[in-house]
């Protein structure tokens, strides 16, 4: 079955994230626009670029299972909070698998990886380089921009500069510099480029 005839039952589960998170349920809303322009600039096919929407839409449902206490402390976590936290990506990749989609265990390991490093320092695998699937690194990108230029509840928003200037640094050791290039240059014309 094509990714595009998934793509509304995805959007109709992301929802069940909006009534228990609405901050990332619009997060994973302008994530899912980022992942699209991202991946029409490296020139994905329309059923591949379904697909990175399926991923972008749901990469944080695994929140659903993370305690309200921990999504919405007002303070920094602490090493046992992120560590419940860290649990996120591997819910998620759970919950897709379990819908027994064709095909959707394409989707369900773009979402457990969504957290992998480029030099092989993420979660949970400590995968590296071409090893985490193209629809995670792709999803990495645009998550670090969106989370960085929103505020969350233990800090605030960056501007657009200060958060290119984090994420240039971090080029080649959290993200792939190819599609980072890519990205780089395609946010500059984005209507979600940050003041
Ligand atoms: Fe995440």
């Amino acid at each position: 079955m094509p990714f595009n005839k998934l793509l509304p039952g995805f959007k109709g589960l992301s929802r069940a994230l909006m009534h228990k998170d609405h901050t990332t349920y619009q997060h994973s809303a302008r994530v899912e626009k980022l992942a699209q322009a991202l991946g029409e600039a490296v020139a994905l096919e329309v059923d591949d670029l379904a697909a990175l929407r399926m991923v972008a839409c749901l990469h944080d449902i695994g929140k659903i299972g993370i305690p309200d206490t921990i999504l919405n402390k007002p303070t920094k976590l602490d090493a046992n909070d992120w560590k419940l936290m860290h649990t996120h990506s591997e819910k998620g990749e759970d919950i897709i698998l379990s819908l027994e989609l064709y095909h959707c265990d394409i989707i369900a390991t773009a979402v457990r990886h969504h957290h992998e490093y480029f030099d092989g320092t993420g979660y949970p695998d400590k995968l590296n380089g071409d090893d985490i699937h193209y629809f995670a690194r792709i999803i990495s990108i645009v998550d670090s921009y969106d989370a960085m230029t929103f505020s969350r509840p233990y800090e605030k928003a960056r501007t657009h500069t200060e958060t290119m200037d984090v994420m240039h640094a971090e080029e080649g050791i959290k993200s792939d510099p190819y599609l980072f290039t890519k990205f780089a240059r395609l946010i500059e014309h984005n209507s979600l480029k940050a003041d």
